[in-house]
């Protein structure tokens, strides 16, 4: 199938819009002309709200401190709406790329990265540029596959183009989006000076970079055009580790449709005694709501989302979710809908790691030892998430003492009117200026919190207590759950319900054997010791070598001396639950 040549530009142009494969003629047409529409309508020049809920922080304007996160999100939405992503050959010429591309107008920033071949993000000025760019741009001409007319900001620089010069041109400057393997980090940390150091070299190799954060707000900007199709004032908001600033290079993208400036939840009565019609069919349940928008945007990313590929639409699960790769990026994309409670989420985490440099650093590091030793993972299960980990690290961090980070009680009590965020019932409010916010002197040093933490969780009685970081305290556990951590908004709820007691298990004798480790490596912290480190992994790298605690035997060529009791008796149980065979 071909659409009409009114399409296509009369312009040359060395840019092609993105190709779209077509699966079947039916409702699309209609449909892709919605989308046309839209596009150009939200690439345009009427500025686009950013969504900030619970419009963060004082009325009075200046704040002290960081950025609250729906501020740095809706500056980052607002450099996403003006980008474009541009698959380029490999020999372009950068400067002849730019050159051709700011006769559209000035650019703000661009980089190159790899995946699949090389990407070009580019940020305009002025989104009217992004609007000229795709009026330049031409539907390829491929006689083999059907060509939908969706002007995506996906574009591809064809070969033939000035800009793509095969003659001897350098390699593009691409900017890494993964990360170094595991082998290469134990090495870095091993020429470290001391564990403080080792956690803030982890937390600096792995961490989203400035183009990383970028891409992914671009990504949801794109996927946004896609389903503005439907709901034209929708908004798609990244969340979880993508934006919470716990996330490592290669983590999933949590997307959520956002549709709160046209669902009515926020409603007022009209002034002009007229109000639009909504209308839901055959349903008045909010839960098959969400099912039934997400199955027509799945439906929708699935047929001309470009790059998106692998959909599927996961619909019955607590969430509803779309699941998608986004191959020009390499994301692994979940895009859910009428998820407001994990944007809060976002925002407390986001919250904690900004307070205190500490916090990013310990959360970095224990996720990363989690996920070393199969404690936690990316497929579904009975593992301890990402999220439980964090929120036993914010607990841990709250019973320090004097405590490095406040009760959420705490926040709460500081959050003045306009951070009051009540939804469906679930108080969510808490402060959000940092400057309201006034922490205690603590000095432990990010070693000795690495240690404690994990002779914290060592012996901990999880077979009593519940971890509940809105108090700061544990609580008697309201029920039988190998591992009971409260939901720090939705209270009655369980954050880890999915655990079983083999992985808790686990995890206590990892945090045992790992307490244990880092005494033993007191002394040679403090050693000078001479000896060629990349030979000797020390400290921090120690703790991510594989495990021995399902045969702790093999630990015997460690020298036990310094050691304290309490954790060589800690060493005795393990050794005597090892006789029992483990996954
Ligand atoms: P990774 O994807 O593992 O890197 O971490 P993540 O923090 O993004 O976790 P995940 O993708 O599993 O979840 C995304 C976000 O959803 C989290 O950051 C939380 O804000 C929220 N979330 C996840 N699980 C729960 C849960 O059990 N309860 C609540 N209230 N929110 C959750
Ligand atoms: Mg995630």
């Amino acid at each position: 199938m071909r659409f009409s040549s009114s399409f296509r530009t009369a312009m040359a142009s060395p840019f092609t819009v993105h190709r779209l494969h077509m699966r079947g003629r039916s409702p699309v047409v209609k449909c892709l002309n919605t989308i046309e529409t839209i596009l150009r309508r939200s690439v345009g020049t009427e500025p686009v709200v950013a969504h900030t809920e619970g419009a963060q922080g004082d009325d009075s304007g200046e704040k002290d401190g960081p950025k609250s996160l729906s501020e740095l999100m809706a500056d980052r939405q607002e450099q996403a709406e003006k980008s474009v992503l541009i698959s380029c050959p490999s020999r372009t010429s950068e400067k002849k790329f730019l050159k051709f591309l700011s006769k559209h107008g000035d650019i703000n920033k661009h980089f190159f990265y790899e995946s699949y071949g090389v990407y070009a993000v580019v940020e305009f000025a002025r989104r009217d540029s992004v609007v000229s760019l795709l009026e330049s741009a031409a539907i390829p001409n491929v006689n083999h596959e059907c060509m939908v007319p969706f002007k995506s900001r996906l574009l591809s620089l064809s070969n033939q183009s000035s800009a793509a010069s095969p003659a001897q041109q350098p390699r593009l400057p691409c900017r890494p989006q993964t990360t170094i393997a595991i082998n290469e980090l134990i090495q870095r940390l091993s020429r470290e000076d001391s564990v403080d150091d080792q956690m803030g070299a982890l937390t600096e190799a792995y961490q989203l970079t400035e183009e990383n954060s970028r891409l992914r707000f671009l990504v949801c900007s794109l996927l946004k055009d896609v389903a503005a199709a439907y709901f034209p004032e929708c908004t798609i908001r990244p969340f979880g580790s993508s934006v919470n600033g716990f996330g490592k290079l290669g983590c999933d993208l949590d997307m959520f449709l956002d549709l709160d400036t046209i669902s009515g939840w926020n409603f007022k009565p009209p002034k002009s005694g007229l109000s639009l019609e909504y209308q839901m069919k055959r349903t008045n349940s909010e839960r098959h709501v969400t099912q039934s928008i997400l199955s027509v945007i799945g439906e929708c990313v699935d047929h001309f989302g470009p790059g998106c590929v692998g959909v599927q639409k996961i619909l019955n699960a607590r969430c509803p979710l779309v699941r998608f790769a986004h191959q020009p990026s390499g994301f692994q994309c979940d895009l859910t809908a009428n998820n407001r409670v994990a944007m809060k989420s976002t925002e407390l985490l986001y919250l904690y790691g900004e307070l205190d440099p500490r916090v990013r650093r310990l959360v970095f590091t224990v996720r990363f030892w989690a996920r070393a030793h199969g404690v936690t993972s990316s497929i579904p299960g009975a593992w301890i998430t990402n999220f439980s980990l964090t929120v036993m690290i914010l607990f841990f961090l709250q019973k320090r003492s004097p405590p490095i980070i406040p009760t959420l009680d705490r926040l709460r009590d500081l959050a003045g009117p306009a951070d009051e965020s009540v939804i469906e019932g679930t108080d969510c409010t808490f402060v959000s200026d940092f400057s309201k916010i006034q922490l205690q002197s603590n000095t432990d040093t990010l070693e000795q919190l690495l240690g404690d933490f994990f002779e914290f969780y060592a012996t901990f009685p999880f077979s009593r207590m519940s971890i509940n970081i809105r108090k700061g305290r544990e609580q008697n556990k309201p029920e039988v759950a190998p591992l009971h951590i409260q939901n720090p908004f939705e209270t009655s709820l369980n954050v880890s319900k999915n655990v079983n007691t083999s992985q808790l298990d686990r995890f206590v004798a990892l945090c045992q054997e790992s307490a244990w480790l880092l005494q033993q490596g007191e002394a040679r912290t403090q050693r000078g010791s001479g000896g060629n480190c990349m030979d000797n992994p020390w400290g921090l790298a120690t703790l991510l070598l594989p495990s021995k605690v399902a045969g702790i035997k093999g630990r015997k060529k460690y020298k036990k001396e310094g050691a304290s009791e309490r954790i060589k008796s800690l060493l005795e149980s393990l050794k005597n639950k090892n006789e029992e065979p483990k996954r």
